[in-house]
This record gives C-alpha cells, structure tokens and sequence, in this order.
C-alpha cells in the first residue's frame, strides 16, 4: 500500500543566524553545526526513519538541517562536528574511490554550495573526518570552515562531499540551505517576506522499507565490478521540507518560494495544476535581471529556483504542485502517479484581519557583469563520458577521459574569464557544478555526425583534433530566460556540445577573490548527479597565481 498523500503539514525549517546586529552594525556570530543520527518522521503512516542531519543539538537537528542565514560582508565561521556512530545507516560500496576510514566511522566534510570561499574551507571531498576528528582524510586542514560571503546576496545550501560517500551521505539526510543576504539589495526589491511567506522549499526523493529505513539498492547494476553502486539513485516518495507530498495552507496572496532540487539524481520539472505561472525572480544564488514568468521551470539536482506564486489569481481553492521530468532525464521513465505529484496548496479564503499584500513582483532586480565570451581568456574543451560493461551497464563515468586521481588539467587564473565547451557524450544530461566559479551556458548546439566524432573521441579523448568545430553545427537550444544569470550549476544536454562562460570572480563588481585561491587542496569540478560523482565524474580545479 502506498502513503496518503497531502496529509502531512510542510514544516517550516528552523533557521540558525550567522551575524547578530548590534548597534546597527551586523556583527559575526560562530556557529558550530553537528551532524547526528536520529530518527525522522517523514509521514503520518511510516514508522520514525532512522538519518543523518544537522543541527545544533541532537535535539534540534532536522530533515533538512536548519536555514543558515549570513549577511553579505560578515565573515561566517561554522565549525562542523561529526557526531555519526561507528557504522552507516546505508550500504557503502568500497569499490569507488571512496574514504576509507581504518578504525571505522562515517567519514563526512561540508561544502558550501555556492559559495565564494578559500580551498581550506571548500570541504574538499578528501578532507573528510569521522567522529570527533578521529580520523580525516589528507587534504583535511582545520576543524572551521570559514565563509567570507563577499558575494552578491542569493541562495545557497550546504551539504556533505565526502569522497565516494556523498550520493550516500545525502541521502542519509545531510543537506541544508544558506542564505545571503543584505538589507539594501533585498529589501527594495518588496517581494513577499517573513516566516509565512518566504518560504524554502527543499525537495528530493525517496524510497522507504516497510520498517520505514531509508531504501537504497543494496546491489549495483554490474555487482562484478561495484556490489553496490547504480548509476542513479530514484526514489518513489517525494518529500519537501522532510515530508513525504506535503501540503500548505495559503492565503490568496503572494508566496516567494525558494525551491531546491536535493535529490541525488532526479531533475524536477514543476508547474502547478491550476495554470498559475511561476514569477521566476532568482536562479542558484543569483537574482535574475528582471523576473520571469513561466508555466514550468526545469531544476537539475542541486540547482535552486526562487519563485514567487500569486495565489490571489487563482480561480480554484487547491493546486498541486506537479513533476512531469522523467528520469534519468530526459529520456528515461515518464514520471509516474507518485513522483509526477509533490506537494499540495490549499488557497483558503483572505481572512478579515489579514493585512493587505503590499508585496511586489518587482519590474527589476539586480545586474550582474554581463555575460559575453569576448573576455575568455583560456578555451577549454570538457567531455563526459560513461563507461558500459559487455552487458550495457555503466561501470563508471569520468570527464575527459580522466580519473579524480589524475594530475589536474583544469587550472585558471584567478580573476579570470574563460569559456568551457562543454560535450556531453553519453545519453543523459548532466547538472555541470563548479567549484568558486559563476557559470552561464550561452550556446547549447547539437552535434552532428556523433558516431564518427565518438569515436574519434574515444580512441583520441581530444575534441580539437576530432574536429569539434565541424560537428558542434546543429541546431541550437535556447537557454531558458529564467536561467539568464550566473549560475552555480549549469545542464548540459546529451549529444550537444553546451557553451558555458565560467567567471571566476565576484560577478557584481568584477572584483578578483579577496583571498589566496591557489593554496591547497584546491577545488573540484563535476557532475552534481551524485551517483556520477561518486564514481568519478568529478576533477580538480587547481588555481594558478
Ligand atoms: Cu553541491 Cu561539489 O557540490
Ligand atoms: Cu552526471
């Protein structure tokens, strides 16, 4: 039997403030964050799930981990505690290149997603710790990661990146978001505000036992090679806010919505069922120039949405919000009856005392540098590639042909411009993140002739000399104008060869990083289908002064 939907209330995630303001003036407040195994009700009907999330306390931590709020220009230092028993809630496949703690412990590090920060406080996925800093993986450095948030206000969210467990770690719970802000940017622009109606909502996907644990494949696709690990995860059940198609109670008025896709592999393609469009006003942690409405907006995992949905405007009293993106996307699985719905608004009627909706969908918001290739200084070429076993299974996945181990090949200057080509050569489309960079895709071409260019590419693994520029005149894809801005995740379509514009600098003022980008561990760049970077699509991202 299934779960009843819409009978759960979407919680409202606590919040954790990362300054306090004193005397007008915005002062830093540490933070230390735990992660804690506990228990999470993720439904009415199922019995308490046993995860791993983040919290103050044990008491305190949720499912998804508190909202981080950071004031542009405080520095944030949070210090994160692995407070995880000695064995994990979910299977651990030791044949991807994973952390291998000797005397057992879940290995965990944080990263900041979206964040401007220096590779100290990056969570590189080998600086891993287990419990009480027992023991931590080489490129471990320091107990506090600090965050200067010298970047334009937005979106962010946290969440763990230890090597080849974070597909796992994720799913355990260990997600959360964070958010920039500042007074003069944010408040000028009156869109919806407050506890009730600024709202995130942190979606992703899961499947349960019949005891209520968490379900994941214990067995992978080619056990031969990895006994565990699939190319990607999928979940029936879809949860917002850490329960599974919640519902909310709305007045007819303005709601500013900040969507996360957290899902490990699933793409989220939301529109709501009575035809209220999204005024789409924010893309990753970047404001759009003005907003954009539009029926549906497609997130990749790890990409953010911020919204906002007039529900004055609608004609009925409830609306689902629905996911039609199939899976893996976009040629796999239509989504079905239980992961095609996500949540329920209930549009109950304006109460007398109700203050009026003085809040906008404003004709402007913020610009940034605007994009252009023309100040690229450095071309590069990126591959992705999947390996398939003699049955057709994928083995792994790598770019550019190329190990997480291999000597780094990708090293910009900081303050730089550069544009990545970036060809995606196996059948799905991958979410493209990148560490510090800001990202915007200004060409999506077809490539044309595939067969004689993969094969090119695959004895070769060498786009220039596999004539790249003959093949990559298709047609082209239009980039949707809700994603017109810098983001930090960008899709790249399969069998197109996506043009993306990589700043590695503060896109608001072109200012170069304010701290020594070139020092170790350096930082990483790769597919955010976590299943994928797992095993391995992911690279070093090493700065040169
Ligand atoms: Cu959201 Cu390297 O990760
Ligand atoms: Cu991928």
């Amino acid at each position: 039997s299934t779960l009843q939907m819409y009978v759960d209330p979407v919680p409202c995630i606590p919040k954790v403030y990362g300054f306090t303001v004193q005397g007008g003036k915005p002062i830093a407040t540490p933070l230390t964050i735990g992660m804690y195994q506990k228990t999470w009700q993720f439904h009415r009907d199922l019995p308490p799930t046993p995860v791993f999330v983040y919290g103050t306390s044990a008491a305190a931590a949720t499912f998804p981990g508190p909202t981080i709020v950071a004031r542009q220009g405080v520095p944030l230092p949070i210090t994160w505690q692995n407070n995880l028993p000695s064995s994990h809630i979910l299977p651990w496949d030791k044949t991807v290149p994973t952390a291998l703690p000797k005397n057992g412990g879940v290995p965990t590090v944080v990263h900041l997603h979206g964040s401007v920060h220096p590779p100290q406080s990056d969570g590189s996925a080998l600086a891993w710790f287990t419990a009480g800093f027992a023991e931590k993986g080489p490129a471990w450095s320091q107990a506090t990661n600090t965050y200067p948030n010298v970047q334009p206000p937005g979106n962010l969210w946290y969440h763990d990146h230890a090597l080849g467990l974070t597909r796992v770690n994720l799913l355990a719970g260990l997600i959360g978001a964070y958010v920039i802000q500042k007074p003069s940017i944010d408040d000028p622009l009156d869109l919806p505000t407050g506890p009730e109606f600024d709202r995130h909502l942190v979606i992703v996907d899961r499947s349960f036992n019949k005891d209520g644990t968490l379900y994941m494949n214990p067995v992978g696709v080619d056990p031969a090679v990895h006994p565990q690990w699939r190319p990607e995860y999928f979940g029936d059940a879809i949860i917002v806010n850490g329960k599974a198609w919640p519902y909310l109670s709305v007045k007819p008025r303005k709601y500013r919505f900040r969507i996360i896709n957290a899902s490990n592999a699933r793409y989220l393609r939301l529109s709501l069922s009575n035809g209220l469009p999204f005024s789409v006003v924010g893309s990753d942690s970047s404001y759009l120039a003005a907003p954009v409405k539009t029926p549906s907006v497609l997130l990749a995992p790890a990409e953010i949405a911020d919204v906002v949905v007039d529900f004055s405007q609608s004609k009925v009293n409830e609306t689902e919000l629905l996911n039609d993106a199939p899976y893996p996307f976009p040629t796999g699985t239509p989504a079905g009856s239980l992961n095609g719905k996500v949540m329920k608004f209930l549009i109950k009627p304006a109460g007398k005392t109700d203050p009026p909706d003085n809040s906008t969908v404003p004709a402007k918001e913020v610009n940034y540098a605007t994009v252009t290739s023309g100040d690229a200084t450095v071309t590069r070429y990126i591959t992705m590639y999947e390996y398939l076993n003699a049955a057709g299974q994928p083995n792994h996945l790598y770019i550019n042909g190329l190990r997480f181990e291999d000597p780094v090949t990708e090293t910009p200057k900081s303050g730089a411009t550069e544009l990545w080509n970036v060809i995606n050569l196996t059948g799905d489309n991958h979410p493209l993140h990148i560490h510090l960079g800001m990202l915007q895709a200004i060409k999506v071409q077809e490539l044309l002739d595939l067969p004689t260019f993969y094969s090119c590419m695959t004895a070769n693994n060498d786009a220039v000399k596999c004539n790249i520029t003959a093949h990559a005149v298709g047609r082209a894809l239009p980039v949707p104008n809700y994603e017109k801005t810098w983001k930090n995740v960008v899709k790249i379509e399969p069998g197109y060869m996506t043009s993306v514009v990589v700043k590695f600098k503060i896109v608001d003022t072109n200012q170069t990083f304010p701290f020594d980008v070139t020092a170790e561990p350096g930082y990483v760049y790769h597919c955010h289908i976590l299943d994928h970077e797992d095993n391995a699509m992911i690279r070093p991202l090493k700065f040169i002064a």
